[in-house]
């Protein structure tokens, strides 16, 4: 049955507690490290799954891997690269292994990587990230269950995204790092992790402007050497902590954030009644009144981001009021809700919108993660929950959060792991 998370509800968190480096800035960094011939040094990487999973994939690729877990820090050496199937358990683990086809084939000339199909939050398609490789040049094959991509040389070329893919992006910008000429990728993603991705190919001597905004360009260079870089910190994962703050009405701060990385949740949390102050590096957040509710919708950066949608509708179960919360980046990110009914929330799903009626309270009960986010949406919902609720499946939430349990029970939550 696996480990679960046993929480006993009801204390106000309080205290300091660390971010640690982005996951969703590491996964892509990692995949860019394949571009360089040379060994790189990666600082803060965060010993999460997902990260190891990444680490078997450029292993299996031939790169060369150290990681120090304690010391978060990791050296990747690809000049051995001489792989480019990365296997299927592999990417049916981590979706995001998916990134390392724009870097093979701009280094090697090919990749042959298994379709990463859907997971709990959608179908996931990767179209766009096809759309810019045969931009760029590259013939794509797709078969059962594979993709072959092969292209004698990737040129420069203008590319527009549909929709703001992260990971299109991603893998466009690491293939057009080495093309012939100028790449540029119309509607890109905005996230901060993009922006991070950008500023550790450019630490490796290729040229990308305009990361942040959605025209990034791309001028291709003949190779790269190697840098040091460290991976911002993950803003999600502080959201987190400051949801937990917010719905057992604490005062916490958070340390190694980057409050513009926060802004649309910082806004929604003072709406619904919390005191935020910002400093440099760190989030001060208190809640000692009721919580209001509030509306939100997810967007691509620089709106409200989806990864702390689930957080933010556990706290609104306890608001006064109703919230309307519309998901718009993914198909299928309600699978938390059937769980926080069972504690008591009540909420109306109507297509891909959530109607939240806050109660006075929740009731601990057995919950299961579906999903990163929503395991950790259900640990928030039980911090704040009268009586003890027992979180399973927590292996979905070790793929993004090293350490929960302890960082929560350093703020004073009753809370532990058992088999
Ligand atoms: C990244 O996933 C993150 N993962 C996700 O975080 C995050 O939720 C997502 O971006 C959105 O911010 C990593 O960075 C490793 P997308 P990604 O491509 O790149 C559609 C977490 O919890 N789409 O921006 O897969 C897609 O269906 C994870 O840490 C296409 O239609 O996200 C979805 O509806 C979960 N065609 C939307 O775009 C494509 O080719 C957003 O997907 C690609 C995507």
């Amino acid at each position: 049955m696996g480990e679960k998370i046993k929480i006993e509800g009801g204390v106000a968190l309080r205290g300091h507690v660390r971010a640690e480096g982005a996951k969703n800035a590491c996964l892509p960094v990692m995949a860019a490290s394949l571009l360089c011939e040379g060994e790189v040094t990666l600082c803060d990487v965060p010993p999460l799954q997902d990260v190891l999973s990444m680490c078997q994939v450029l292993e299996c690729l031939g790169a060369r891997v150290a990681y120090d877990p304690a010391e978060k820090k990791m050296a990747i050496d690809a000049r051995g690269l001489c792989g480019v199937e990365a296997p299927y358990p592999l990417i049916r683990k981590m979706r995001a292994s998916f990134l390392v086809i724009g870097p093979l084939l701009a280094r090697m000339g090919k990749a042959r990587v298994s379709l990463p199909g859907g997971c709990a939050i959608g179908i996931r398609p990767i179209d766009l990230h096809l759309k810019g490789l045969r931009a760029l040049g590259a013939q794509v094959l797709i078969g059962h269950g594979f993709i072959e991509t092969t292209a004698d040389r990737l040129r420069g070329e203008r590319v527009y995204l549909d929709f703001p893919s992260v990971g299109a992006t991603e893998n466009i910008m690491m293939a057009a790092a080495l093309a012939d000429g100028v790449t540029v990728i119309e509607n890109a993603a905005e996230e901060p992790e993009v922006v991070d991705l950008a500023r550790f190919i450019n630490a490796m001597g290729g040229r990308v402007a305009g990361a942040g905004t959605d025209t990034i360009r791309i001028y291709g260079v003949p190779g790269l050497s190697p840098a040091v870089h460290t991976v911002i910190p993950d803003r999600i994962e502080a959201g987190t902590y400051m949801v937990a703050a917010a719905i057992t009405g604490g005062q916490v701060t958070v340390d190694n954030v980057i409050p513009t990385h926060l802004v649309p949740l910082i806004a929604k949390l003072k709406e619904t009644g919390c005191d935020v102050l910002e400093e440099e590096s760190s989030i001060h957040i208190r809640r000692s009144g009721h919580l209001r509710a509030v509306d939100l919708k997810t967007l691509p950066y620089p709106g409200f981001p989806t990864d702390l949608q689930s957080q933010m509708m556990a706290l609104l179960t306890l608001a006064r009021g109703t919230s309307v919360i519309t998901e718009t980046v993914f198909e299928n990110r309600f699978r938390h809700v059937d769980e926080l009914r069972r504690m008591g929330a009540q909420i109306k799903i109507e297509g891909h919108t959530a109607v939240v009626t806050g109660k006075e309270r929740l009731y601990g009960a057995p919950v299961k993660a579906s999903d990163l986010r929503a395991g950790a949406a259900l640990v928030l919902a039980g911090l704040a929950a009268a009586g003890s609720t027992e979180v399973s499946c927590v292996h979905h939430i070790d793929r993004g959060y090293h350490r929960l349990t302890e960082k929560l029970a350093s703020l004073g939550a009753a809370i532990k792991r058992e088999e």
